[in-house]
């Protein structure tokens, strides 16, 4: 077995290796820092969860040390990633005297601008404030060695394309690149053929693997049971839950719904301040909020230690964000449950991700039975009749109490705390923090970085 000695590091770096917990090197690690540290071309593809960040960062931080100047760019999708990476900087970089600027979106540019002219080792950065500072010439990318995008594929597609050549435009032209993602679609390959010259492929898993330990089920549901349905799965247990929506308005709207049944949770979309943002992505990471109901923003690389179950609410769009969304529960050792709830217009979304990753995902019957599943019906065919009633529970909702209050060993079948109720005064179990650390006993001893800071 591979130990972090033997790839190549100098003894500074290991000493910080140990610092932050980390015992072993995963096989992304063992496989992609040698090439990189060698200076080498690197495409990585290894499932959701496994380390690939550490298995850029340290090469970069490496290579930076003892020099002057900027040397590497790292290009991330989200602002949340991005930060995130970024923290590998503070973690890593100091005994070794690299620095790094974090160049995203929804923040001042000001401090920014201030950080790149002092021409720290790294930036890591999201496109478009990028370009925003190229444009007002607040960075010179003229010295960049090493170019890394992470979720390589995503940085890739339509979205990201035009604003990514912009930057390719100025950067030199000689120089390494570093590819990372769990699944590599769409234009990688091609991508690759004209500007990762003779790259070494470091394939752990093969693209669209779902993370090892993420138990998937599917649910096929009617469109007007899916809220009902996430309640019932919600009262089921108390593990911190990350839900996937469509829409920002979705999220939106998922949130209120999840507020007013008395769940703790808090929302993470693109229509949200930077502050707004970071207060949910926090205080969801800190176990002050159970459930983050969040776009696509959130599907990639956010890593969250204890998000215990992934729930699809909506397929999403593209089947690789299906390995990504639930890549995001069972990370690094740790196990988790992913669910998803297909509508039957979904037919089409659902058979391309069960052709991405390769095998069917079992069926489980809707839970038509579950107190908490009839007694959201219930209400919702009340409020159909009777707008006027949604700040009240429903008989059948104070019937589902009656029934528990009666007969305690049900219980534990059925879910914890208050049936759902309108009117914002979260019930018995609402509020509740969830367990944490069960998960973690299991897990290798390693953290991310930061993390001690950002909790
Ligand atoms: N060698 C290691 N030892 C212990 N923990 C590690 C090690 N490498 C990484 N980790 C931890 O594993 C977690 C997942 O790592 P990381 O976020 O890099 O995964 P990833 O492969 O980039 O996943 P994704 O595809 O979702 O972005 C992090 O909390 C990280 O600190
Ligand atoms: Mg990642």
């Amino acid at each position: 077995m591979t130990n972090f000695a033997s790839l190549g590091l100098s003894s500074e770096l290991l000493r910080s290796l140990e610092r932050a917990g980390y015992q072993q090197p995963t096989p992304i690690q063992s496989q992609a820092i040698p090439p990189a540290l060698a200076g080498r071309n690197v495409i990585g593809c290894a499932a959701t969860g496994t380390g690939k960040t550490a298995a850029f960062m340290l090469p970069l931080i490496e290579r930076a040390a003892g020099r002057k100047g900027t040397s590497a760019l790292v290009l991330a999708p989200t602002r949340e990633l991005a930060q995130q990476i970024a923290e590998y900087v503070d973690t890593f970089g100091p005994a070794h005297g690299v620095r790094g600027a974090v160049v995203v979106g929804g923040l001042g540019m000001g401090p920014q601008a201030a950080a790149l002219r002092e021409k720290r080792h790294l930036i890591v950065a999201t496109p478009g404030r990028l370009i925003d500072h190229l444009d007002q010439k607040n960075v010179d990318l003229s010295s960049i060695e090493t170019l890394v995008l992470d979720e390589a594929d995503r940085m890739l597609d339509m979205g990201f394309r035009p604003q990514l050549e912009r930057i390719l435009s100025r950067l030199p032209r000689r120089r390494q690149t570093l590819l990372f993602s769990a699944t590599m679609a769409g234009e990688v390959a091609q991508f690759a053929r004209r500007y990762v010259p003779d790259p070494v492929q470091v394939e752990i898993h093969r693209s669209g693997t779902t993370a090892e330990r993420a138990e998937q089920r599917v649910f096929k549901v009617e469109r007007h049971e899916k809220a009902p349905l996430l309640l019932a799965l919600l009262h089921r247990d108390e593990e911190t839950t990350l839900v996937f929506v469509r829409t920002k308005h979705r999220a939106d709207k998922i949130f209120r719904f999840l507020e007013n049944a008395g769940i703790s949770a808090t929302r993470l979309h693109g229509d949200r301040s930077q502050s707004q943002r970071r207060h949910s992505l926090d205080g969801f990471k800190s176990g002050k909020y159970r459930v983050l109901v969040a776009t696509d923003v959130a599907a990639r690389g956010i890593d969250v230690e204890e998000i215990g179950h992934v729930i699809n609410f909506d397929l999403p769009g593209e089947p690789e964000d299906y390995v990504h969304r639930i890549g995001r529960t069972a990370r690094n050792a740790a196990s988790g449950r992913a669910t998803s709830f297909a509508e039957p217009d979904d037919r089409d979304e659902l058979l391309a991700i069960e052709k991405l990753i390769g095998w069917q995902l079992p069926r489980e019957a809707v839970p038509r039975e579950d107190p908490v599943f009839v007694a959201e019906m219930e209400r919702r065919k009340a409020q159909e009749r009777d707008p006027g009633i949604h700040g009240g529970r429903t008989r059948a909702q104070l019937e589902v109490q009656r029934e528990r209050a009666q007969a305690p060993a049900q219980q534990k079948a059925a879910p914890r705390g208050a049936a759902p109720h309108r009117g914002g005064r979260p019930g018995a179990g609402a509020g509740q923090q969830p367990p944490r650390g069960r998960r973690s006993a299991a897990r290798g001893a390693g953290r991310r970085p930061g993390a001690a800071r950002s909790r």
